[in-house]
């Protein structure tokens, strides 16, 4: 596979890249008055402002042929007609069939009414749910929902529930244990009635040792406090591709799992029925109409011109400033309490994805980097912790902000305050304050001679530094929904034009090995050694000092 940096496209962004760097955003504000509403796009309640880029007409069209270079086109087609485009596990890529209204072909057969069917069983199993009609071993009624699983089986439904709280029923919450750290699930069933609990056992391969160890103590917890092991089978369910675990670790394949596929990636499987615990918590009219969300963006990517593709312009800015700028990391920046998660969520979906330094075909990425470090904490938190760095560090760290414009609350002022902050960070990363507007602050303040020009410097912001602004209505189930596609399809366009396979991680291997190969070692059954010095000595103090 060719690299990108062999294209005529990357050559000419590279050259390109020598005429913008020294350009100052305020000047090409001022050249051209019709910037902004020219780098604004819509798509229904979404406005996309990406005005505020280093990025000229001319960067746009340069990007846009760098994707046409990459065979971007084909490649969105190759995902939506189901080729088994993850080379390296053999598999398709359909997590859009997920939310599919249309029948969508793979290898002969109509997935979507696969998919259909298990959106009825979880209509049905979260509608009794909630009605009080499927009731625990006790005969009670259920009030908790706890999901077992991690990564993909953890963050997405996690980050959906946390951020449609508003929606939540009362009387019915959901819980999320994933960290094998038995704090974890230790403090979470401290306040937990045992017969009025579900639990959710969430994991697309049923072989994930941080899940499995937390099913079982969560089994355990369940018979030991009801007395009785069949109360399991009204209070476990299982999500999962793997049925033979499932029913190994004793759950009811038939009757207690809800299926999916193995076209179905863990970071872009909240679609699928490890939604469950976010259909328990909001009900299945609200999960469809996050499915229909994110069909909306699916269209979008697939049929909008690359010039005019959010996923596409979002995802090539990116590109631009990862690989010609040098940006290491990328910071998404939620004014939206509710989207707490939504950073922890991306960055298994953008890191998992595209943190590789092989191209599909095995060849090594050389000359360029691929998936940047991606982190953010919502707004106004972050401005008190870390925007010192976003505007005077000497990183360049482009970064996404983005609001609902009404709040799913009436606490008085508190939404134009979140509001006026975001478009005031915006304002003050891309204009700065230049020397002559620092003095003549601190004149006007009253200072003068040595001191004055002491303090000058460090009230000096340079400016420059690139934005996304991303607003929407209000955050709704589908707001949500298309929300979260438009980010997924942004990492498919950057693991396009770097060569990678964005759906597979192999890198999270080796450590499960040798994590393996230590646990017998750390309580003596097995013999210690056969590591590097350093982590034979730690393993000897843990041993030592544990027993001691
Ligand atoms: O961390 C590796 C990984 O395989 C993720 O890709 C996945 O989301 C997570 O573990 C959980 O896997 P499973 O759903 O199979 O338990």
């Amino acid at each position: 596979m060719t690299s990108p940096t062999d294209t005529a496209a990357w050559a000419a962004l590279a050259a390109h890249h020598a005429e913008i760097a020294p350009r100052q955003l305020r000047e090409l504000f001022a050249e051209d008055p019709g910037r902004a509403a020219r780098m604004t796009h819509r798509l229904d309640d979404f406005l996309v402002d990406l005005s505020k880029n280093r990025a000229t007409e001319e960067t746009f069209s340069r990007l846009l042929a760098l994707a046409e270079a990459r065979g971007l086109p084909a490649a969105i087609e190759a995902m939506f007609s189901g080729q088994r485009i993850n080379v390296t596990e053999d598999r398709a890529v359909l997590h859009v069939a997920l939310r599919a209204d249309a029948p969508m072909a793979f290898e002969g057969r109509d997935v979507v009414v696969d998919v259909h069917e298990v959106l009825g069983r979880m209509r049905t199993f979260t509608t009794a749910l909630r009605d009080g009609s499927h009731l625990g071993h006790t005969g009670q009624t259920f009030t908790d929902v706890v999901n077992i699983g991690i990564g993909g089986s953890d963050l997405g439904p996690l980050m959906v529930c946390e951020a449609l709280k508003p929606f939540w029923r009362e009387d019915l919450t959901p819980h999320f244990v994933s960290n094998v750290d038995g704090a974890h699930l230790a403090e979470t069933l401290k306040r937990l009635d045992p017969e009025r609990t579900l639990f959710i056992i969430a994991s697309k391969t049923f072989t994930t040792q941080e899940t499995l160890t937390n099913a079982r103590s969560a089994r355990a917890w369940l018979v030991d406090e009801l007395g009785d092991e069949s109360a399991v089978a009204k209070h476990f369910v299982a999500v999962s591709t793997n049925r033979q675990g499932v029913a190994d670790f004793g759950i009811d394949a038939e009757r207690n799992m809800f299926g999916f596929w193995d076209w179905v990636g863990g970071r872009y499987s909240l679609w699928s029925a490890i939604g469950l615990p976010i259909a328990c918590a909001v009900g299945m009219d609200a999960f469809e109409e996050l499915l229909a969300g994110a069909r909306r963006m699916d269209a979008h990517f697939r049929s909008a011109p690359l010039a005019e593709n959010l996923p596409v312009l979002l995802g090539l800015l990116g590109v631009w400033y990862a690989n010609f700028f040098g940006a290491e990391t990328f910071a998404v920046l939620p004014y939206d309490q509710s989207l707490h998660r939504l950073p922890a969520w991306l960055q298994q979906g953008d890191m998992e994805s595209n943190g590789k330094r092989v191209r599909k075909d095995g060849t090594q990425v050389r000359g360029y980097t691929t998936g940047p470090i991606v982190w953010g904490e919502p707004g106004t938190n972050g401005q008190h912790a870390f925007y010192q760095l976003l505007h005077q560090g000497t990183r360049l760290v482009p970064a996404d902000f983005m609001a609902p414009l009404h709040a799913q609350h009436a606490l008085g002022d508190h939404h134009d305050k979140l509001l006026a902050n975001l478009l005031a960070q915006t304002e003050a990363l891309m204009i700065g304050k230049t020397e002559a507007e620092a003095r003549a602050e601190l004149e006007a303040a009253g200072m003068r001679g040595e001191a004055l020009e002491a303090l000058v410097p460090h009230k000096v912001f340079e400016g420059n530094r690139p934005t996304n602004t991303i607003l929407f209505d209000r955050l709704d189930a589908k707001t949500l929904g298309t929300l979260l596609a438009l980010y997924e399809h942004r990492i498919f366009v950057q693991g396009v034009i770097w060569g990678v396979n964005s759906f597979d991680q192999w890198g999270v291997e080796l450590g499960k090995q040798l994590a393996k190969k230590i646990l017998p070692e750390l309580s003596g059954d097995a013999p210690a050694g056969g590591h590097d010095a350093s982590t034979n000595a730690l393993v000897a103090h843990v041993r030592s000092a544990r027993r001691g």
